[in-house]
């Protein structure tokens, strides 16, 4: 299964605006492995991108972690990122070698001051200070072609605003890649990209998870980006992980109802053309107005009365497949 490099046990993560309490992250629980690709769906608004900036220590000042736990496994024993300074010496040390993480918005990551070449070389000398300029930047080079920019040997020394949106995504992730992070978590990240950079982008990534082992978190909207990277996948709904699996399990025994929909609402690639796509009913209701009982219960095809109750228990399905749903056996059985 790859060992565990990074563990995420009952993470509670509130935000704090107007005087009101945002419970974000309501307790979730995975772990990223050695050579695997674990996926993180859901709707809008579910928590996909603080779940990524909690374990990098990013998230804004008005947040705070108000419970559980999040490990690095490396070489040298755990360290326990959640009480680390944020912006202390050991946290910037895990984020340059450790731990990379890939945006939606890739000027969040660039600095518009220095080159793209200049910032390659800045990851690639600290990940290997005994390379040299003129290495270095052959290797940023190279980086830049491998994400597809056409010119490398010439829009390696140009910077941030020279690059179009597109070329901008693909500079940060070679960026990312610079460093041979053991860790890459890519938030959405190319979703502002057309299909062939995308491609690449994946293939990139899958290389990097099969020859140097790297543990990959990848959020996406894309179910067809899921069918084809994801050793495992946890689909969010709310800041909880409703369901959690193989990429097996999820795609063909889905146990939650939300599961269920989000697959109905999205075309997977390779199941032709025909697909019929409904869209999932209702929308998430205000994190400040939760409904009662289970998170769900207001847009499920299968709730009874005991679901405005309680919220249900995690129950585990066989295996590593687990889920949030006290009727999971008629939702996987009843073939709707
Ligand atoms: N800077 C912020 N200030 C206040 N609340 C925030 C902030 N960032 C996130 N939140 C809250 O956290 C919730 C989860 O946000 P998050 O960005 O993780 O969603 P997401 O699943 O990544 O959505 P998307 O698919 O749109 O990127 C939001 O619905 C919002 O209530
Ligand atoms: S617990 Fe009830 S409301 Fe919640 S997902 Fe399951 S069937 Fe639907
Ligand atoms: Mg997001």
């Amino acid at each position: 299964m790859g060992e565990t490099i990074i563990r995420v046990k009952d993470l509670h993560v509130h935000f704090y605006t107007n005087q009101r309490c945002n419970r974000v992250l309501n307790g979730i629980s995975f772990d990223i492995r050695k050579g695997r690709t674990l996926c993180v769906v859901g709707e809008s608004g579910c928590g996909k991108s603080v779940t990524a900036n909690a374990i990098m220590r990013l998230l804004p000042e008005l947040s705070r972690i108000e419970g559980g736990s999040i490990s690095y496994l490396g070489p040298e024993g755990e360290v326990r990122i959640d009480t680390l300074e944020r912006n202390g010496r050991q946290m910037r040390k895990l984020r340059g070698e450790d731990i990379a993480i890939i945006f939606q918005d890739p000027m969040t990551a660039l600095n518009p001051v220095y080159s793209i070449g200049f910032q390659i070389n800045e990851m690639l000398q600290a990940h290997d200070p005994s390379l040299r300029k003129k290495a270095a930047t052959a290797r940023s080079v190279q980086l830049l072609r491998d994400m597809g920019i056409p010119l490398p040997e010439q829009r390696v020394h140009e910077y941030p605003h020279q690059f179009s949106g597109g070329m901008r995504q693909r500079g940060m992730i070679a960026m990312a890649m610079a460093c041979a992070p053991k860790v890459l978590i890519a938030d959405e990240p190319t979703t502002a990209l057309d299909v062939s950079i995308q491609a690449q982008i994946f293939e990139l990534m899958e290389s990097l998870k099969t020859e140097r082992g790297t543990a990959i978190l990848l959020i996406t909207h894309d179910m067809g980006v899921v069918a084809e990277l994801a050793d495992e996948v946890a689909v969010m709904y709310m800041g909880s992980i409703v369901e959690y699996g193989t990429i097996e399990d999820v795609l063909t025994r889905p146990a939650h109802p939300y599961t269920k929909a989000l697959l109905k609402s999205i075309p997977i690639l390779g199941r032709g053309k025909k697909q019929q796509l409904d869209p999932i009913r209702g929308s998430t209701p205000d994190s400040f107005d939760r409904p009662k009982g289970c998170q769900f219960q207001p847009r499920c095809d299968y709730a009874g009365p005991e679901c405005q109750l309680s919220m249900p228990e995690e129950t585990l399905v066989s295996g590593v497949h687990r889920v949030m749903c006290r009727k999971h056996r008629e939702v996987q059985s009843d073939g709707r």
